[in-house]
């Protein structure tokens, strides 16, 4: 098992990553002797409810199984949650379990964060993205029909345990989908890191452990120190260190608005979109051109999309990356780089490199 801790005074807490961790009643050392409600998906509770539920000694009357999907991250489906605890009258020293990828993950922080006014909740993710991503960084909410994420909270966990066992039956779209969001963190803030998954990369896409665990880890250490520096993305007007995570995402937002958020995963258009930010870093003479290749190369190892969808335009993409929530009084700010490992955000660049970048993705 490896461990590292989140650094955030009193919110401060410890992920774990490893092996079988989910059927171990001593990695929940955390949540020892408290009441415990369990949130997971009726995909994952076939696999793994029943190890958790042993490890935690949980009846079945103190779990909620809900639909799988994206568009089960809802006010409905919260409510739900909600009803079902204060039916089970949970005290405010009862915890939340989520069981699950970053939709259970987010909507039962989200229950978390506002059951008489806050109980605690511990994330055990079950996709790769979950164990990257969402489940560290305290981000918790449910969609809207005028907007993904648009209702929400801070809200930390008190521990996050993730199995790597369980990526071993993730569909494959899926497990990619949480490789593109690895790659972004080298991209980001760690040139070896980048460096080592150019060298490791198939060792990772066959499930090797060691392999898994590192990726893991070192992602899971990069948004730690990110979050650290800034939990509520409040620093610089939203352009502080946590909006740096976000790079890739404003042209992977446009392409999941242009499909309808049905056609691509969010990882796969992170993935063009990372291809993207790295090209028009190259353009404007911020990054190698050589450096920008390699982004794209490993994200086409990976298996993962290069190109946006065809038909795509670049003025269809100018519009729909202004509705993306970091353009601030009206100026469209991007992620881009300086180089490998050394993302910046900025809103002054030269808008005809980015038409070229445009027009060379939707060509
Ligand atoms: N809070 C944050 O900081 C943050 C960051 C990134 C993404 N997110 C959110 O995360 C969500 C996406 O998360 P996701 O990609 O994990 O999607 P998901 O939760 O929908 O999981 C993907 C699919 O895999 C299934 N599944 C989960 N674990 C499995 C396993 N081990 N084996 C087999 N099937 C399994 C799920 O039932 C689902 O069908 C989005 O709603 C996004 O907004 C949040
Ligand atoms: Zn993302």
């Amino acid at each position: 098992v490896k461990s590292l801790h989140v650094e955030l005074a009193d919110r401060s807490y410890p992920i774990r990553i490893g092996t079988g961790l989910l059927a171990e009643t001593r990695h929940y050392a955390e949540v020892e002797g408290r009441r415990l409600k369990l949130v997971t998906d009726d995909n994952v509770a076939p696999l793994y409810l029943e190890h958790v539920l042993k490890a935690l000694n949980l009846k079945e009357e103190d779990v909620l199984i809900l639909p799988a999907g994206e568009d089960q991250k809802s006010w409905g489906n919260a409510e739900r949650v909600l009803d079902w605890m204060l039916a089970s009258r949970l005290n405010r020293d009862g915890v939340l379990v989520a069981l699950g990828g970053g939709v259970i993950g987010d909507m039962t922080g989200f229950a978390a964060a506002v059951y008489q006014r806050g109980i605690d909740f511990i994330q055990i993710p079950t996709t790769l993205l979950a164990q990257v991503d969402s489940s560290v960084g305290g981000k918790t909410g449910i969609n809207h029909p005028r907007g993904k994420n648009m209702i929400g909270a801070f809200h930390q966990p008190r521990l996050v345990l993730a199995d790597i066992t369980t990526l071993r039956t993730l569909p494959q779209r899926e497990l990619l989908a949480g490789i593109a969001e690895i790659i972004k963190y080298g991209m980001l803030a760690d040139s070896d890191f980048f460096k080592w998954l150019e060298q490791r990369l198939d060792d990772l896409l066959i499930l090797d452990t060691d392999a898994l665990t590192k990726a893991i880890y070192r992602s899971c250490e990069l948004k730690a120190r990110i979050v650290a520096q800034d939990e509520r993305e409040s620093l610089a007007g939203g352009a502080g260190p946590r909006a740096l995570l976000n790079l890739g995402h404003t042209f992977g937002h446009a392409i999941e608005t242009y499909t309808g958020y049905t056609q691509w995963l969010h990882g796969e258009a992170v993935a063009t979109g990372l291809c993207m930010a790295a090209d028009l870093s190259a353009r404007l003479g911020w990054m190698t051109a050589k450096d920008a290749e390699r982004c794209v190369k490993l994200v086409a190892r990976a298996g993962l999309p290069t190109k946006p969808p065809a038909g795509m335009k670049p003025d269809e993409f100018l519009e729909l990356m202004g509705h993306d929530k970091k353009v601030a009084a009206g100026k469209l700010r991007l992620v881009l780089m300086r180089g490998i490992g050394l993302a910046v955000v900025s809103g002054d660049f030269d808008r005809a490199a980015l038409q070229a970048t445009l027009e060379h993705f939707c060509s």
